[in-house]
C-alpha cells in the first residue's frame, strides 16, 4: 500500500519487548526500566494476527527489534509462525548478539534470513563500560555462528561516540576487509539516554572523510545507510546519518510496538492503538491502513527534541 506522498509502505518493524539484558550508556538507564505487566505486552497470537492483516496491505518484510528481542520467551515460535505467513518475504532481527550463539540454529530453521548485531567496540573492557553488563566474547562468538549458519547478509551496527570509541574506527574498517560483515557506522540520535551524548557526535562525512579506497555501492532506495566497499573487502562499509542525511523521503516503513501501538514514524509522537482491537479484524485493518496513509512526511529531530519523545529501546531503534 502507498501512503500519501506515494511512498510503498512494505516493511514492518516489530519490537517485541522494551526489555533488554544490556545497559548501554546511550541507550538504557542504569537502573533498568519498570518492567511491563504481561497483560501490557502483545502475545505471539496478537503479533501473528497483526502480520496477517499487514501483509494483505502488502507488507512483505518483518525485521523484530526490541529491547533486545532474544530475552522474549517464544521468540522463535513467533518467527516460525511469522515465516508461514503468505506474503511475508523477508524476516531479519536486530540484536545486542548476547543470546544469539545458543540461539542461532533454531533461529535459522525458524525462518531468520538475516541479522543486525549491535557491536559498539572490539576491546573487551570498554565493551564492559559501554554495555555496563556484557561480555563481549558472547557478541564475537555469535558473529561466528551467524556466518557458520549462514545469515545473510550480517550487519554490524555501531553508534560512534567521541572520544569513546572513534579510536576504533579502523578497526572495523579492517573487519570489514577481513570477513563478510557489513559494518554501518551510526551517528548518536539525542534521544534518551542519547542526549547525554550530544558532545560525542560525529557526522557520517567526517567519518567518511578518513577512510581511503571506499568506492560507493548502489543500494535499494529504501537503504538506511549509504554503503562503500573497499578493495578486496569480504564486507562492506555502511554510513547511516539518521541526522544529517535523513532518508525519509523513500522510508517504506512502519512500526509495531509491543504495548500494540503503531508508530508510522520512528520519532512520531502519535501512536495508534491497536491492542484495544484484536478482536476486530475489521477494526484492526482500519487502523493499519490509517496509519499507512498518514505517515508524515518526515521526522523533524532536530526541531522537536522533546521530553515525550520515547526511547529508542521502546520503539524498537
Ligand atoms: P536493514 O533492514 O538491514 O536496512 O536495517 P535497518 O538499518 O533498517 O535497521 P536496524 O535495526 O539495524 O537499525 C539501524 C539504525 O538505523 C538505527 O539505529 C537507527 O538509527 C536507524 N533507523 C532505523 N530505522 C529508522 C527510521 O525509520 N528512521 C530513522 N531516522 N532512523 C532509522
Ligand atoms: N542513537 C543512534 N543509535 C542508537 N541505538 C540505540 N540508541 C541509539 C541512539 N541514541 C542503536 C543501537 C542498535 C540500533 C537498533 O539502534 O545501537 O544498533
Ligand atoms: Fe540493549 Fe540495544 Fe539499548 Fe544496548 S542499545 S541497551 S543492547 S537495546
Amino acid at each position: 500500500m502507498k501512503d500519501k506522498f506515494g511512498r510503498t509502505i512494505n516493511y514492518l518493524r516489530i519490537s517485541v519487548t522494551d526489555r533488554c539484558n544490556l545497559r548501554c550508556i546511550y541507550c538504557m538507564p542504569e537502573e533498568g526500566i519498570i518492567k511491563k505487566d504481561h497483560d501490557d505486552v502483545l502475545r505471539n497470537e496478537d503479533y501473528i494476527k497483526i502480520i496477517k492483516i499487514a501483509a494483505e496491505l502488502g507488507i512483505k518484510k518483518i525485521r523484530f527489534t526490541g529491547g533486545e528481542p532474544l530475552v522474549r520467551k517464544g521468540i522463535e515460535s513467533l518467527i516460525y509462525e511469522t515465516s508461514k505467513i503468505e506474503g511475508i518475504d523477508d524476516i531479519a532481527l536486530t540484536t545486542n548478539g548476547t543470546r544469539l550463539y545458543e540461539m542461532a540454529d533454531t533461529l535459522k530453521k525458524a525462518g531468520l534470513k538475516r541479522v543486525n548485531i549491535s557491536l559498539d567496540t572490539l576491546k573487551k573492557d570498554k565493551f564492559k563500560m559501554i554495555t555496563r553488563i556484557g561480555n563481549i566474547d558472547d557478541v564475537f562468538r555469535a558473529i561466528e555462528k551467524s556466518i557458520e549458519v549462514g545469515f545473510n547478509p550480517i550487519k554490524i551496527n555501531t553508534v560512534v561516540i567521541k572520544g569513546i570509541n572513534d579510536d576504533e574506527i579502523m578497526d572495523f574498517v579492517k573487519l570489514s576487509d577481513e570477513y563478510p560483515l557489513h559494518i554501518r557506522f551510526i551517528e548518536i540520535m539525542p534521544i534518551g539516554e542519547g542526549a547525554k551524548f550530544k558532545d560525542g557526535y560525529i557526522s557520517s562525512q567526517e567519518i567518511i572523510a578518513g577512510i581511503e579506497n571506499l568506492t560507493p555501492v548502489e543500494t535499494g532506495p529504501n537503504s538506511t545507510a549509504m554503503v562503500f566497499k573497499r578493495k578486496g573487502a569480504k564486507g562492506s562499509l555502511g554510513f547511516i546519518a539518521p541526522m544529517t542525511c535523513k532518508f525519509c523521503s523513500s522510508c517504506n516503513r512502519i512500526r509495531l510496538t509491543a504495548t500494540g501501538t503503531i508508530k508510522p514514524c520512528l520519532h512520531s509522537k502519535e501512536e495508534m492503538d491497536l491492542k484495544a482491537f484484536l478482536e476486530d479484524k475489521y477494526k484492526l485493518k482500519l487502523i493499519l491502513e490509517h496509519a499507512i496513509l498518514n505517515k508524515p512526511l518526515e521526522h523533524n529531530l532536530e526541531k522537536e527534541l522533546s521530553k515525550s519523545q520515547k526511547m529508542m529501546f521502546q520503539i524498537g531503534g
